[in-house]
């Protein structure tokens, strides 16, 4: 199969480099891909949702599977309008992408199918939504409808920090269209962890669980970002509790939007808060996470594109993966400043020697190779927020943990951050 990835993140990195080991892979492209993607797959000038181009691309190409890395392309329908095109493509229609692209949607959607998540009401004005806030007591949540690129949901801990939240949101329109509505619900207490599952509508096949580490400084302190590093599995999952989240949480969602006439096909991302009153979701995600992604690919065993070709072709029974059972982590290497501001163009060193070390694998997010913008020279050099997925296998946690940041030793480029906590909330949790 000839197949073409969306996307220029570290997913995107971490799903080429997995599709292409597939004996169904015979080329591979990515739109518009990075430096480090370069290596796996051919790269095509096109942004992830220039849709029309990509149609043109896939038909020119002869691309016989197209999958998506990033909701925004999802949400505005790419799976729908290169499906009416004849191709075929792995990921939810516009309606389905739905569930990531409105907070609303999937909520109604938990309500009806049963699903444990917080309490919540749904606002369209603000009058209303700061009388509701003055019933509450705090903690509360303040969620902007639509997409926010990660920055739409607000922990208010007193009912003063919610109303500024309402009124940034609804009147001076910080997110734009995504905040003309919002949701106000409880705050949950627990762990996080994520359940990505790939669906064929009817049937599904888990991935192993994860965890990801959203804020910037260790300790979990800072501001949030789109992810500071990742491992899996998830040792607070316990395989109790997965069976508990697949049939409360996972199957209700499938099985409800099937009854539908909305077959889910593609994958499912649920953000769960374990709790003392068990597993909620707190969102749902239309695609693979990211940096989850790079902590899972590493450990399954099984042919990836296989799987997602019959998630498209509702042909998932009787399909399972099989998993390498060492643990893996991921840690983000990212530009200092991030996620406010920051620099690009630094030069990175090291990674020649990063790769001949073993059961290591640096996925790339934000470098480009050359000297300038307009350069293609062979220098490997910054060019966003978050830089590289420094990833690693081991025996145990604490190992993988151990090879991971061994790696990162060995990296270099001006005011690069990262944490030196990732995985020790696994380390702690494993040894109860
Ligand atoms: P979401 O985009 O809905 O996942 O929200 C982003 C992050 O906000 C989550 O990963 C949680 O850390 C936090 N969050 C969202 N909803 C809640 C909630 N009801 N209670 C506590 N934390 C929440
Ligand atoms: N790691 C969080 C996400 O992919 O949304």
């Amino acid at each position: 199969m000839r197949v073409l990835v969306v996307g220029s993140g570290g997913r995107e990195h971490a799903l080429c480099w997995k599709i292409a080991e597939s004996p169904k892979c015979s080329k591979i492209y990515c739109a518009p891909g990075n430096g480090g993607i370069k290596r796996v797959a051919d790269l095509v000038d096109i942004n992830a949702d220039d849709i029309d181009s990509l149609i043109k691309f896939a038909k020119a190409n002869r691309i016989d599977f197209t999958v998506v890395g990033p909701e925004a392309a999802l949400v505005k329908g790419i799976v729908d309008r290169f499906q009416k095109e004849g191709l075929k493509i792995f990921g939810p229609t516009k309606d389905l992408a739905a569930i990531e692209g409105s907070k609303i949607f999937a909520k109604k959607l938990m309500k009806r199918a049963g699903v444990p998540t917080a309490n919540f009401e749904v606002f369209e004005n603000i009058e209303s939504a700061l009388k509701y806030v003055k019933t509450r007591s705090a903690p509360l949540v303040v969620k902007a409808d639509g997409l926010c690129a990660g920055k739409g949901v607000v922990i208010c801990k007193t009912q003063e920090e919610a109303a500024v939240a309402l009124k940034n949101m609804m009147i001076d329109k910080a997110f734009g269209e995504s905040g003309a509505k919002v949701i106000i619900e409880d705050c949950l207490c627990g762990e996080e962890a994520s359940i990505i599952v790939i669906s064929d509508g009817r049937n599904v096949i888990p991935l192993a669980s994860s965890q990801d580490h959203k804020r910037i400084f260790d300790g979990d302190m800072g501001p949030n970002t789109g992810g500071m590093g990742a491992y899996s599995p998830a040792p607070v999952i316990t395989n109790d509790l997965f069976k508990k989240i697949m049939d409360t949480v996972v199957y209700p969602v499938i099985k409800t939007l099937a009854s539908d006439g909305m077959p889910y096909k593609g994958v499912l991302y649920a953000g769960i808060m374990v709790t003392a009153d068990g597993p909620f979701v707190l969102e749902f995600n239309a695609r693979f996470g990211d940096p989850e992604t790079q902590a899972i690919l590493p450990r399954l065993k099984s042919d990836l594109l296989e799987a997602m070709e019959r998630a498209v072709d509702g042909n998932l029974a009787d399909f399972s993966l099989a998993w390498d059972p060492r643990p893996c982590v991921s840690v983000v290497v990212a530009s200092g400043g991030y996620p406010n501001k920051y620099e690009k163009g630094m030069e990175i060193k090291g990674l020649n020697e990063v790769s001949s070390l073993r059961d290591v694998v640096v996925f790339h997010a934000g470098t480009r190779r050359g000297r300038r913008a307009a350069d293609t020279g062979n220098l490997l050099i910054t060019s966003g927020g978050r830089v590289l997925n420094v990833t690693a296998l081991g025996d145990d946690m604490q190992k993988a943990i151990d090879n991971c940041y061994n790696a990162v030793r060995m990296i270099h480029f001006d005011k690069m951050h990262y944490r030196r906590d990732i995985g020790s909330r696994g380390v702690s949790r494993a040894k109860r």
